[in-house]
């Protein structure tokens, strides 16, 4: 069996340090590495809506040299004749080399990655976890900041279903002296288990508020994110949470000047269009990070795997 990516943990935090040089190296000399997956193929696996998380992984192998296989969309797959996850991954590992994955349930990577002989990278699984959104966010962070440690970082939104702030949380756990605001009114606050397993027992600084004005001035970070309108039980409550925290220029005066604003995108309307111009604005930014992380990422695995000789 391959080595997959599921869960950020997955990635030793020196892992992560390397794979953020790779991607540095890219960003400086992309030519280096143009060809390097000539005649290898990534296979997208989403059964969930995306953009720029399937472009990306796509735009990634292009600019690496090799090729893209997609499944974009599971109504018009096998998936729609009632096919497993499992069966699913073992057939698309008679094709390609990787297989970058989507699912709305919590876990599902964990099957395909058990089926495959390819290695598994997770995409997001339900309201689970997302770590290669991490990697571009650690890579917006240290770009920005010039630093991983000694931050305050704010996530903001909705903390319980958005699983790219668990895999965030888990990932900064492991840097020197970070300090976390959680922002989100009660209904959406982070999952216990994140709380407990995560921010506790790594004996994480963290400050639990729905005030987003109390806790802006004191932010080097500020993440925000979207009320995941796609994970509610009821209509009702999403429309009674959505707009929760809007970001507006008014509101981004309280913070400092060299505060960095990210989201994972897509945003709705919890970050105003007015913002994009400002200099702290880095979320487009971390679009492009994402690419670069990705491509480290396909480069490790599938170098690991005796894939490609690199
Ligand atoms: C995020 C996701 O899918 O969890 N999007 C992304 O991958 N960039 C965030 C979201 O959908 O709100």
């Amino acid at each position: 069996m391959s080595r997959s990516v599921i869960d950020i943990i997955d990635l030793t935090k020196e892992e992560i340090d390397q794979l953020i040089e790779t991607a540095e190296d890219i960003i400086a000399d992309p030519e280096k590495y143009a060809h390097i997956c000539a005649g290898k193929k990534l296979a997208t696996m989403f059964f969930e809506p995306s953009t720029r998380t399937r472009m990306s992984f796509e735009a990634a192998m292009y600019e690496l040299g090799g090729y893209v296989l997609s499944m974009t969309d599971a109504a018009t797959s096998s998936a729609a004749k009632g096919e497993s996850v499992s069966d699913t991954a073992k057939v698309i590992s008679c094709y390609a080399d990787i297989i970058a994955m989507r699912h709305p349930k919590e876990g599902a990577a964990y099957v395909a990655a058990a089926a495959a002989s390819i290695p598994v990278i997770n995409a997001g699984d339900g309201g689970h976890c997302h770590p290669t959104q991490t990697l571009a966010d650690l890579l917006t962070i240290k770009r920005e900041k010039g630093r991983l440690g000694n931050l305050t970082v704010g996530l903001c939104g909705d903390l319980k279903f958005g699983r790219t702030v668990h895999s965030l949380i888990q990932a900064l756990s492991r840097y020197e002296d970070i300090k976390l605001v959680l922002i989100s009114p009660d209904e959406l606050k982070l999952p216990e288990y994140v709380y407990s397993d995560v921010i506790v027992k790594n004996k994480m600084k963290c400050t639990q508020t729905s005030d987003l004005l109390w806790a802006l001035p004191k932010l080097d970070v500020l993440y925000m994110t979207r009320v995941q309108k796609e994970r509610f039980f009821n209509e009702e409550d999403y429309v009674r949470l959505k707009d929760s925290y809007i970001l507006t220029p008014e509101k981004l005066a309280l913070a400092k000047p060299d505060t960095s604003v990210l989201h994972p995108l897509p945003r709705v309307n919890e970050i105003s269009v007015a913002i994009d111009d400002d200099p702290r604005a880095c979320y487009f930014k971390q679009v492009k990070y994402g690419k670069y992380m990705r491509m480290a990422l396909i480069l490790k695995l599938l170098t690991e795997d005796g894939t490609i000789i690199y």
